[in-house]
């Protein structure tokens, strides 16, 4: 799916699905990870004037998507604790970075940021498509409210890629560096504890 090398443990969905307040406390940070990075992002690409207003347009995306996980916390009587260590986006850009060794181009630097947002996007829009399942009979609300989301997972995930290429202007070299980031994003999810967050 979207270019992932594993699938999620299939233990994963079915314990968020049980542990929904933490799942969404975790989902309302990662939305507001996402506008903070594809803002911070835009700031880096203040030579491609379309890169940076799509990033912006991204950003404020993530935002709305932000205010509605509030939403539904408040429904849900439930407020916003602090945010988990989210370790699988952290070390993915850390495995990502010391891959990419002795290139310190700001372009190269900016597509790989990009392909590592593209590669969240994948796996969160992954993870978005079990919940909608896993949540159908206990929470059909909560169920839908996945289902819409993950559309617009898969296309960021789609603009992101597209974005890389167009900073680098190499469109074989992003296909095979999206390729090499894939294969470091299966490592890092090899190791994941199948935790009740959204990259847990
Ligand atoms: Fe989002
Ligand atoms: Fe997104």
């Amino acid at each position: 799916m979207l270019g992932l090398l594993v699938e999620t443990d299939s233990r994963w969905a079915p314990r968020a699905a049980r542990e929904v307040t933490r799942l969404l406390v975790d989902h309302a940070h990662c939305e507001m990870k996402a506008a903070s990075n594809a803002l911070s992002l835009s700031g880096r690409a203040l030579e491609h004037r379309d890169v940076m207003c799509t990033l912006v347009d991204i950003a404020q995306e993530e935002l709305t998507h932000f205010r509605e996980v509030l939403t539904e916390l408040e429904r849900r009587d439930l407020t916003l604790g602090p945010p988990e260590e989210d370790w699988y986006a952290a070390e993915l850009r850390r495995r990502v970075a010391r891959d990419r060794k002795q290139h310190h181009e700001a372009a190269v630097i900016l597509a790989d940021r990009l392909l590592v947002g593209a590669l969240i996007e994948a796996r969160s829009c992954e993870r978005f498509k079990l919940l909608e399942a896993a949540l159908r009979d206990s929470d059909a609300g909560l169920s839908r409210f996945y289902g819409t989301l993950l559309a617009s997972e898969a296309r960021h995930h789609r603009v992101f890629v597209e974005l890389a290429a167009k900073v680098t202007n190499d469109a074989h070299g992003t296909r095979e560096r999206l390729a090499a980031v894939a294969k470091i994003e299966a490592s890092v999810v090899a190791e994941l504890r199948s935790e009740p967050t959204v990259h847990g």
